[in-house]
């Protein structure tokens, strides 16, 4: 009762032009706070989950040998992409949105995909529109830099996800006094997860504008993930499907390395698939669930989704996604909880979903300085916004590149490694190609070859001079081999 209260006074604060939203938000959070309140014990019963039955789970190779039709560009038209892009750039040191980040020749993750789509329209003679789903971390900055894509042939639309308030983790509730974000409330608010997509969306009028136009499937994905590209094999696996039964969603998995244990992987429960995340595994399990044997595959959050039925289920309120509880500590010490919700966890509440297990090459993201480095090397090429791994590359999977903490924010490592990449292709060892810790320069144009490994202990510095050649090298302190 004393949140309720609370949520009505901060909504007292609100300016005219800005009531409707909040109070959407305001009653989009009590209904989430309520359930979690009414929610005991763990989310799922482990003993209830099952590997998913094998037509559940369809290879990409299959989807892809159906070929396309003559009509692909009527098949086209009736798609939208939808871009996650609430999200900053604070894992790699930056404060504004992470899509504005420049990953390859100055272009930043947003200016790649309108590379993408701009050449599919172009190539295909289609109108798929652009929509991105905005966070109040990150409309203001996306919404100035759009302006240069007025003249790309690419509809690009915004619309911006709830803004909830952040809960005092003692007292539950909210630590915001009033509506506004900055000042003493910079910390006060968050983006609830992108399983906020389908409320925000539908609230947005964007869901029943692009029915209207006749669109049927939307296909979500993280700005941060450079192999989300348009598929259409899988779009056209959906809108003829084989069985004539039509899909409603579609998630991406790919197999899992023993690097990915994060990732939620589909399971069928209860007759249907379902995505389980490492969070909801209780403790004695985690490592049956971690391993690469059992779990074979993990969520790209690359998602198919039929607007008719998001817009069915919205309205019958019957999309069903866990409560993520997302505990944090605010700048002045003070411990909060955050409530999310994730996107694919809704696969359960949609008719006919379908796994498709897809290549590794369209899970692509860059979450730290080290996938950069990997991303801006000629181990990839840049095609009209995408990036292929090399064909002369040996090994299909990537080196494995350790940056130090001296290089984890994106200015730092920009200003600081001017490193020639060629031989990153071809590098003989590839298990650890790249090593860089402590206070370690580059000159310009210094190639690394093979396993290099720079370590500056403690107190050493370690400058390599411009055109270096280091092969297969281990340089550390003053001892060089
Ligand atoms: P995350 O930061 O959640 O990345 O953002 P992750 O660690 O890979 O998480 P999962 O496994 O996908 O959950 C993923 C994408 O979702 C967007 C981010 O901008 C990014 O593109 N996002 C995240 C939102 O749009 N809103 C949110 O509230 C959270």
């Amino acid at each position: 009762l004393s949140v309720k209260k609370e949520l009505e006074k901060i909504l007292t604060t609100a300016p005219p032009h800005e009531f409707e939203h909040t109070k959407k938000d305001l009653d989009g959070f009590r209904k989430l706070f309520h359930r979690f309140l009414q929610e005991k014990g763990p989310s799922v019963d482990w003993g209830k989950i099952q590997r998913p039955p094998e037509d559940s789970i369809q290879p990409y190779e299959k989807v892809k040998a159906r070929g396309l039709p003559d009509n692909i560009s009527s098949v086209l038209n009736k798609l939208v992409v939808v871009k996650l892009n609430g999200g900053l750039g604070t894992s790699m040191g930056c404060k504004g949105p992470k899509s504005l980040i420049g990953v390859r020749n100055e272009n930043t993750f947003l200016d790649l995909t309108v590379q993408q789509i701009e050449h599919l329209n172009k190539t295909y003679n289609t109108d798929v529109p652009l929509v991105l789903m905005n966070s109040f971390n990150t409309d203001e900055d996306t919404k100035k830099i759009l302006q240069k894509y007025n003249h790309c042939r690419v509809k690009i639309y915004t619309f911006n996800q709830s803004r909830y308030p952040r809960i005092n983790k003692e007292s539950l509730l909210p630590v915001a006094k009033n509506v506004s974000f900055s000042g003493e409330n910079t910390e006060a608010w968050y983006p609830p997860g992108h399983g906020d997509i389908y409320a925000s969306f539908y609230n947005s009028g964007l869901l029943d504008t692009f029915i209207g136009e006749g669109k049927e499937y939307i296909f979500v994905s993280n700005i941060d993930n450079l192999g989300a590209t348009v598929d259409l094999y899988i779009l056209n696996h959906l809108m003829n499907p084989p069985n004539g039964k039509p899909c409603e969603f579609v998630m991406e998995v790919t197999n899992k390395t023993r690097a990915d244990v994060k990732g939620g992987t589909l399971t069928q429960y209860e007759g249907k698939l379902r995505l389980v995340e490492i969070a909801q595994v209780p403790k004695a399990h985690v490592d049956e669930f971690k391993s690469v044997s059992k779990f074979k595959i993990f969520n790209t959050n690359n998602l198919w989704i039929s607007l008719a039925a998001v817009k069915r289920l919205q309205e019958q309120n019957a999309i069903d996604m866990e409560i993520i509880v997302n505990p944090k500590t605010l700048d002045g010490g003070l411990n909060v909880i955050q409530l999310e919700t994730a996107v694919g966890a809704a696969i359960k509440s949609f008719e006919n979903s379908l796994g498709i297990n897809v290549p590794r090459s369209r899970f692509l993201p860059v979450k730290t300085t080290s996938d950069l480095l990997l991303v801006m090397s000629n181990l990839y090429s840049l095609n009209a916004g995408s990036l292929t791994m090399s064909e002369k590359r040996e090994f299909p999977t990537v080196p494995l590149v350790k940056l130090g903490s001296s290089f984890t924010k994106v200015r730092n490592y920009k200003d600081d490694i001017h490193v020639n990449l060629e031989s990153i292709i071809e590098g003989e060892n590839v298990t650890h190609f790249l090593t860089v810790s402590g206070d370690v320069t580059f000159g310009k144009n210094v190639s690394l070859k093979g396993t290099v490994i720079i370590i500056a202990n403690h107190g050493d510095r370690i400058d390599i001079p411009p055109g270096a050649v280091l092969e297969n090298k281990i340089v550390s302190g003053n001892l060089r081999i």
